[in-house]
């Protein structure tokens, strides 16, 4: 990764760190540190053709981060109108698609209008998305306000939509002009969600950075109890490794793939669940990293000893590592957790959901599993049957810490 000029330039301020996702004429930089959204219009300015940008937010999000970012816009001078969609998963859908897409037209655009997308991977998915589709492809800009969104969903370029048939199915790959991560915004952020992005961030330790894992072994903690430089650090080093796999392979073709740990499992729980807020989508993708460490340890592939780490932190880090946590763990309840349906999730159904996943090919399922902790490769063509009967199993045996 190399930094760009105005990468370069946020550099000399010691506080926010600065990379660069390399594509061509599509690159971008990503900017991480506190108070980007208070400043965000020095950083924005360089990238206006005209004064003039459309947010997009959710309506949790607005009412907290919103007036510093109109504010940074007044004192320089650039025209903005401010739009909100109500916040969580079900937002992400064809209906809001739709008003946010006549409601930008109404207020009359060109192809110079720049949107803003301000807010966490929802807002961030369905506005890239908009833009994507707008007069055939505006430019956007990512203001990731979570730390999910700040580590995965804000960088990379995939937008879009959930459909009735899974998540994530209509969209399109548009990368954005910038992405600005305050990390001062995640401290308004609930202790679930922000715990729920923290799955992704374990997710780089277990692709391919076991040194970013151990990383984590120690700083984990500091992370999730809201320590400003942990934080930035652990963002920093989630989106260079994002950035890294994105350069060399945006469209999917091959490698990015791997990014999709735990996702072709815990995507069938989302589905199950009906994206209704019981299980977030990082919850989903923290059970199926530990599935798919299962998985692969049941096929003679990865060390058990490794699952467990990886199951061990998770869990000692307040994710789940299976359905069960959900509704059983201490303290569920009072985190606003409600019981999922552990042991009554049908194998069929869950089959039925990973049938329809975006890396089918051929009708033939592909996972991500493992070698090792920081070990991930891309099976092809696993067999549906063997599947089955490891959920079966696994279904019913909820994993516990020694
Ligand atoms: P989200 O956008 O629903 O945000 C979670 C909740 O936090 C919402 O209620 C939101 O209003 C609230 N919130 C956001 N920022 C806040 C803040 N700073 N303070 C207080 N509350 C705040 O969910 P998410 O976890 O950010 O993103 C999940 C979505 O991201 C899923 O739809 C998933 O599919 C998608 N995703 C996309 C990619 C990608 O590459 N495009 C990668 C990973 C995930
Ligand atoms: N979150 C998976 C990807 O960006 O490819």
């Amino acid at each position: 990764m190399t930094l760009g000029a105005s990468a370069r330039e946020a550099s000399s301020r010691s506080s926010t760190n600065c990379l660069r996702l390399d594509l061509g004429a599509r690159s971008y930089d990503i900017l991480v540190g506190p108070a980007l959204i208070q400043k965000a219009a020095e950083a924005l300015l360089p990238l206006l053709p005209q004064k003039r940008v459309i947010i997009i937010s959710d309506e949790t999000v607005a009412a907290l981060h919103l007036p510093s970012l109109e504010a940074s816009l007044q004192a320089a001078d650039i025209a903005y109108h401010s739009m909100t969609v109500p916040a969580g998963e079900a937002t992400k859908d064809f209906k809001y698609f739709q008003s946010l897409c006549e409601d930008i037209l109404a207020l009359g655009i060109d192809r110079k209008t720049m949107l803003i997308a301000l807010g966490g991977g929802v807002i961030g998915d369905l506005v890239g998305f908009v833009a994507s589709s707008l007069l055939r492809g505006l430019d956007f800009i990512q203001m990731p306000t979570t730390l999910l969104a700040q580590v995965d969903s804000s960088v990379g370029g995939k937008t879009g939509i959930n459909s009735a048939h899974g998540k994530n199915l209509i969209g399109a790959f548009h990368q954005p002009k910038l992405v600005l991560a305050d990390s001062a915004s995640l401290a308004t952020l609930p202790a679930r969600d922000l715990r729920a992005g923290y799955a992704e961030v374990v997710k780089y330790g277990l692709i391919d950075d076991p040194d970013f894992f151990t990383w984590l072994e120690e700083h984990g903690s500091a992370v999730l109890s809201g320590e400003a430089d942990a934080q930035r650090s652990a963002v920093t080093r989630s989106c260079a490794n994002k950035a890294r796999i994105v350069a060399a392979d945006e469209k999917e073709a091959g490698q990015r793939a791997l990014l999709n740990l735990g996702h072709t499992f815990g995507h069938a729980f989302e589905a199950e669940c009906g994206y209704d807020g019981r299980l977030l989508h990082g919850e989903a993708v923290a059970i199926g990293m530990a599935m798919a460490m299962d998985f692969s340890v049941s096929e003679g592939l990865c060390p058990q000893d490794d699952a467990l780490r990886a199951k061990n932190h998770m869990y000692q880090h307040g994710l789940p590592t299976h359905p069960a946590d959900m509704g059983t763990r201490r303290g569920a309840v009072q985190m606003g957790l409600a019981p999922l349906p552990d042991t009554c999730f049908d194998p069929d159904r869950l089959l039925s959901h990973m049938a329809k996943d975006k890396k089918v090919q051929d009708k033939k399922l592909v996972f991500i599993l493992t070698k090792a902790l920081g070990q991930a490769f891309i099976a092809r063509d696993v067999a549906p049957g063997k599947i089955r009967l490891f959920l079966q199993n696994w279904l019913s045996e909820p994993y516990r810490p020694s």
